[in-house]
């Protein structure tokens, strides 16, 4: 069944109105809701913890949803851990999270909490036990929701005991730890566990590796901390979905592959227009953030926020375009998603997040964006049973490593490095070659693969190196970039020639680098003649400068000391090959050298289509959906390859076909 809805917040408005915006729920084809992920005040109101007390109040919430089954719509609840009340949290202020500015926030936003913290622990046990006791048979509920996108990392006294803890755990040892982190630099010997700080800024620059491992332990205690609260629900609601709503591929804060792990299936909320986003959106940003999180689980996902409006704080972005909620939810379904719910229903009244646009305005009269939105709900009924079972094949995969981004956050190396940018920089020039592109774990299995890019792989372990080597011997094409191969896990440069445990696989040596100024640039030039580039792309960032072991060279530098010198190298091994790209680069560096490999490999496209439109699809067996999808505030002609079948109006096209803004083109091969 696919899930079509909105978030959904009933404790902001008046009993009276909830029927009605039932109704209009209905009429707008949604079969869910998600509700109640920051409500712990309404049903938790006091601390009224005394042996035989009620403390909880679930009769709101009850008459809620049952006004919500009447009209045939689900619920997922969420767990309403993200925003605890003031009673909590100001009578117990060491619950209160520190910042890595050594400061502890203070009540009166969300996320306020200690991760670690033993009473939070308790009381989030309290509140998920009795609201899985009470909910665990109801008829509209079919999932959970835990806590509310999970960051925020914690300084506090009880975080740097658990992390000492923690470090017992992995090193055994003092000396081992000591040993790892190399103590002896600026005299950090520890003789006590309880001697190891936590890298609060104000203490100026960490040790490398006390810095990873800490954002480990926090990623790890989220994990640890959600998984009190999947325990109970798997063991009062066994019949229920488990979800988290992750943030987009930009969010590093945590290892999103450790914290997917246990649950049922991952959702994420996609915001294409922020108001923090300068331009118009950006579809390869979205694009980027469907296929990471499908790659958490390697399988499809759920939006559990989707742009409903205009969104803002303080400011307010522009607003979405007519077309642009539907053209985006339709996005999200091409890159797998099976579920699609809108943030929010109606726009608050109250709260920071006044002029965070829902489908309806302040005034909850429907207006164009309800419209819209309506339209697809009739178009979903029929798609969703299309959609159902297919899923998104790719030939082609960039490895995302949590331990390099979190390096990387100590060390960016150049301060004109982003691990973000680098990787869109890739994934766009994939996006603008209409190939579909799986976003997975540097130890996932990489047979299904032809090409596999390993951005910056800054942390390596044997492990991943193992996994690279079976890939290019079974006959893979993988593409290495800078950086690669530099610290071993524990944070520590490794004492051999860069790229360190591929240089053997990429046959190649790092002798030299340039961390290039900010802005500067130069032409690489391309020797193999398959490559002559149009515009020759731009070597930008990061030069290493390569000494060829058994690789050929494949472009040169042009200037500085380094001209003439290897940038690109590729090196023949097993039935494969490695690529060594010696510089950052931007997309157009990427897209010279995919021209070149797309070719190479035998990997298609879809089919290519005018900027700005993009084109995806979904498969069961041999049978396929394509969706193509307007991007562009204009007409676009496309040239179909052959006939279709469009789905949404059952009609047969061919040849050249317009797709008009922000409209989108679903369609399958005609028999
Ligand atoms: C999300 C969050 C929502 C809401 C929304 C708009 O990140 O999960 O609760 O805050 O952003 O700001």
């Amino acid at each position: 069944m696919f899930y079509f809805g909105a978030d959904y917040y009933p404790e902001q408005w008046p009993e009276e109105r909830w029927p009605e915006d039932a109704r209009l729920m209905a009429e707008a084809g949604f079969n869910v809701a998600r509700l109640a992920e920051f409500a712990w005040s309404k049903l938790e109101p006091a601390d009224t913890l005394k042996p035989g007390d009620n403390q909880f109040d679930f009769t709101w919430l009850d008459r809620a949803l049952d006004v919500l089954h009447a009209r045939g719509i689900y619920a997922i609840l969420g767990t309403p851990t993200a925003s605890p009340p003031p009673w909590l949290m100001l009578k117990n202020p060491d619950l209160f999270r520190v910042r890595d500015d050594g400061r502890q926030v203070t009540f009166g936003n969300r996320r306020e909490y200690c991760p670690n913290h033993p009473l939070y622990h308790q009381r989030s046990r309290q509140i998920v036990t009795a609201m899985a006791e009470h909910y665990a048979s109801h008829p509209a509920l079919i999932g959970w929701q835990i806590d509310n996108e999970f960051g925020d990392r914690c300084y506090c006294p009880v975080c740097q005991s658990k992390f000492q803890e923690w470090l017992k755990e992995r090193y055994g040892s003092l000396n081992e730890l000591n040993a790892r982190w190399g103590t002896n630099f600026w005299s950090h010997v520890y003789t006590q566990w309880s001697e190891i700080p936590v890298p609060v800024t104000t203490g100026g620059s960490p040790n490398p590796g006390l810095a990873l491992d800490f954002a480990r332990f926090i990623s790890d205690s989220y994990v640890a901390y959600q998984q009190i609260q999947v325990d109970i629900l798997r063991t009062k609601c066994p019949g229920h979905i488990i979800t988290h709503n992750f943030m987009s591929f930009g969010y590093e804060g945590l290892n999103y592959y450790d914290l997917a792990r246990t649950l049922d299936l991952v959702s994420w909320d996609n915001y294409p227009i922020g108001f923090w986003l300068p331009d118009q959106p950006d579809a390869c940003g979205p694009a980027l953030g469907h296929d990471t999180v499908r790659g958490l689980k390697q399988k499809n996902f759920w939006v559990m926020e989707q742009q409903a409006g205009p969104s803002g704080w303080e400011t307010i972005s522009p607003s979405p375009r007519p077309g642009q909620l539907r053209l985006w939810a339709y996005q999200a379904i091409a890159h797998g998603a099976d579920a699609v719910v809108f943030f929010r229903w109606r726009t608050a009244r109250h709260g920071t997040e006044q002029y965070w646009h829902g489908i309806l305005d302040h005034d909850a009269r429907p207006g164009r964006r309800y419209a819209e939105i309506k339209r697809m709900g009739a178009e979903i009924k029929r798609m969703g049973v299309l959609i159902e079972g297919t899923e998104v094949r790719a030939k082609v995969a960039i490895l995302h490593s949590y331990d390099s981004r979190f390096g990387f956050q100590i060390q960016p190396n150049s301060p004109d490095f982003r691990y973000y940018t680098h990787f869109k920089a890739i994934y766009r020039a994939l996006f603008q070659h209409q190939i579909p592109v799986d976003v997975i774990a540097p130890t996932a299995d990489l047979s299904p693969y032809k090409l596999v890019f390993a951005p910056a792989m800054y942390v390596l372990t044997a492990e991943i190196v193992e996994n690279l080597e079976r890939f290019i011997r079974a006959g893979g094409t993988l593409v290495v970039t800078p950086r690669t191969g530099v610290k071993d896990d524990a944070n520590a440069v490794v004492n051999m020639p860069l790229p360190g445990l591929l240089a053997d696989l990429c046959g190649v040596t790092v002798d030299d680098y340039d961390a290039m100024p900010v802005n500067a640039a130069q032409e690489i030039e391309f020797i193999i003649p398959e490559l002559s580039a149009v515009w020759p792309p731009q070597a930008r960032t990061w030069c290493d400068i390569l000494t060829p072991q058994s690789a050929e060279v494949v472009a040169l530098y042009t200037r500085d000391y380094y001209a003439g010198r290897p940038a690109i190298t590729r090196n023949f091994y097993g039935q494969g090959q490695a690529i060594y790209v010696g510089t950052f680069g931007d997309t157009p560096l990427y897209l010279t050298l995919l021209g070149w490999l797309l070719l190479d490999l035998g990997i298609q496209g879809t089919f290519s289509t005018p900027e700005g439109v993009e084109v995806a699809e979904r498969w069961h067996g041999d049978q396929r959906i394509l969706f193509v999808l307007n991007h562009t505030a204009h007409p676009q002609v496309v040239t179909l390859p052959r006939q279709y079948t469009n789905l949404l109006d059952e009609q047969l096209i061919s040849g050249y076909v317009t797709v008009a803004p922000h409209d989108v083109l679903i369609m399958k091969e005609a028999e």
